[in-house]
């Protein structure tokens, strides 16, 4: 029955029949575990965005029919993603921008906090620390040692800057560990002290079920997530907040869209959501994402992520039995976590890893930091002293020597005998070490590793050129 299930489930996905060409000349089915980064599209989103392409046309800037029905399409998804996340739409405006980085950007610029402080945290993505950091008076709220959020810190640093600390901003699910922060502890504890809360949830909502209101738990004040990371690649994401928030203040960009009223003296911008979207919107993008909410609303989200997490807790088992192959994080028995595992394999770059799967056994991941600099040098337990050596590396252009781990990342198509597959390939790396070592060269420039016979490069770009071949 749940095989059954899952193989239905699977014929969802667009792509999963391609084999790739490996560095020995032959062909193998791709296996992705790389949906922390980006996820493929379903086939439900494809053909939402086929069938409304041929009526596609301008939005909010025309006056014929299929600008007022690209208009009106591009309004019901907004109203479709709030009642995903379950945001009253009385309250709670949902803006269309290109991904959560973007999202992000825009709240640390669009928020008028005033001389207040913002919280964040050393587990995030860059995207939800930098904007943070580059805007206003930002703290950092600390780690334990297996890198989970040390809520004792957090109390303690809304208390000790309270009235000051006027938001907390946090990760739903760690893009390198897919630690499942406590959201309902953190933002009762920050509305207790007068903050509110925003929540980076581009890896936690295409895995987990997620609510910005809900019957006898605390509210989210902000929530922002990236279309491609839930199976709708088409260049949307969405940022949700309180109308509040976007109805005052100056945009973070401006131009066509932003105002209601222009004259040689005066500007005045537009309500939200129009003041917060500028220039033509991308409606593909917006029926993509709300097409891929509905998708996974209606194939019962919570069983996904049931699926997902037996399949992690799969994996985690598995991958602990190999020798010298170290894992970060607390395992997911002990500690929520959504499909996403990062590990190190003694004796390996990292970077040697990733090249080793992809050119011989057809496997994508992803290896470095994952944009999470700070979070890795934790997990990783490295001192200041090192970590200021890295950096000096960094600067001099030498990436091949830089710090990391291998990160697989599951959707919920992926499968136990998929993950089998790595389990092999990691322990032919193993028993192969060094025949292997030898087929690799690395590019002192990109820090790559690329296999010293054939010519990946070319053949890739010959790839490349067949999609504009007309
Ligand atoms: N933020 C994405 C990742 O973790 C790109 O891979």
């Amino acid at each position: 029955m749940e095989k059954q299930w899952h193989d239905q489930i699977r014929k969802e996905i667009l792509g999963l029949d391609l084999k790739v060409p490996l560095c020995d000349g032959t062909r193998r089915p791709y296996l992705n575990l790389d949906n922390a980064a980006t996820t493929p599209p379903l086939v439900a989103v494809v053909q939402a965005i086929q069938s409304f392409l041929p009526w596609y046309s301008s939005v909010h800037r025309g006056f014929g029919y299929k600008s007022q029905l690209s208009t009106a399409v591009y309004q019901e998804a907004r109203r479709l993603v709030l009642d995903f996340f379950a945001a009253p739409a009385q309250q709670y405006i949902a803006l269309f921008v290109k991904n959560t980085s973007e999202a992000l950007n825009k709240l640390a610029k669009r928020l008028d906090l005033g001389a207040g402080e913002v919280l964040t945290t050393w587990m995030e993505h860059h995207s939800n620390d930098l904007p943070w950091r580059l805007k206003n008076q930002t703290q950092h709220l600390e780690l334990t040692a297996e890198g989970c959020l040390d809520l004792a810190d957090l109390e303690t640093k809304l208390k000790k800057a309270r009235p000051r600390i006027k938001l907390v901003t946090v990760c739903g699910a760690s893009n390198v560990t897919g630690i499942v922060n406590p959201l309902q502890t953190i933002a009762e504890l920050a509305h207790h002290y007068g903050a509110q809360i925003a929540v980076d949830a581009a890896q936690l909502a295409p895995h987990h079920p997620l609510k910005i209101q809900s019957s006898g738990a605390e509210h989210l004040d902000y929530l922002c997530l990236s279309g491609h990371k839930i199976y709708a690649p088409f260049g949307s994401g969405v940022l949700i907040g309180p109308h509040e928030t976007f109805r005052v203040g100056t945009p973070d960009q401006v131009g066509g869209g932003t105002v209601i009223a222009v004259s040689r003296e005066e500007v005045v911008f537009a309500p939200p959501p129009d003041r917060d979207e500028v220039g033509t919107p991308n409606p593909i993008g917006a029926v993509a994402l709300a097409a891929a909410l509905r998708w996974l609303a209606k194939n019962d989200l919570p069983r996904l992520a049931a699926y997902e997490a037996e399949l992690s807790e799969y994996a985690f088992d598995r991958l602990k039995t190999i020798p010298g192959l170290i894992l970060y994080g607390p395992p997911p028995q002990h500690y929520p976590r959504i499909g996403v595992i990062a590990f190190n394999l003694e004796g390996f770059p990292h970077g040697l890893v990733a090249a080793f799967l992809a050119f011989e056994a057809g496997i994508g991941v992803r290896h470095g930091c994952f944009c999470a600099r700070p979070y890795v040098h934790h997990l990783l337990g490295l001192s200041k002293a090192e970590i200021v050596s890295y950096e000096n590396l960094a600067k001099a252009g030498k990436k091949c020597l830089l710090p990391g781990m291998v990160r697989i990342s599951f959707g919920f198509y992926n499968t136990k005998s998929e993950f089998d597959l790595l389990v092999d390939a990691l322990r032919t790396l193993q028993s192969e070490e060094e025949k292997i070592k030898n087929r690799y060269r690395i590019d002192p420039v990109t820090g790559e590793y690329l296999p010293k016979a054939g010519n990946f490069k070319d053949a890739l770009m010959r790839h490349t050129k067949t999609f504009f071949n007309f």
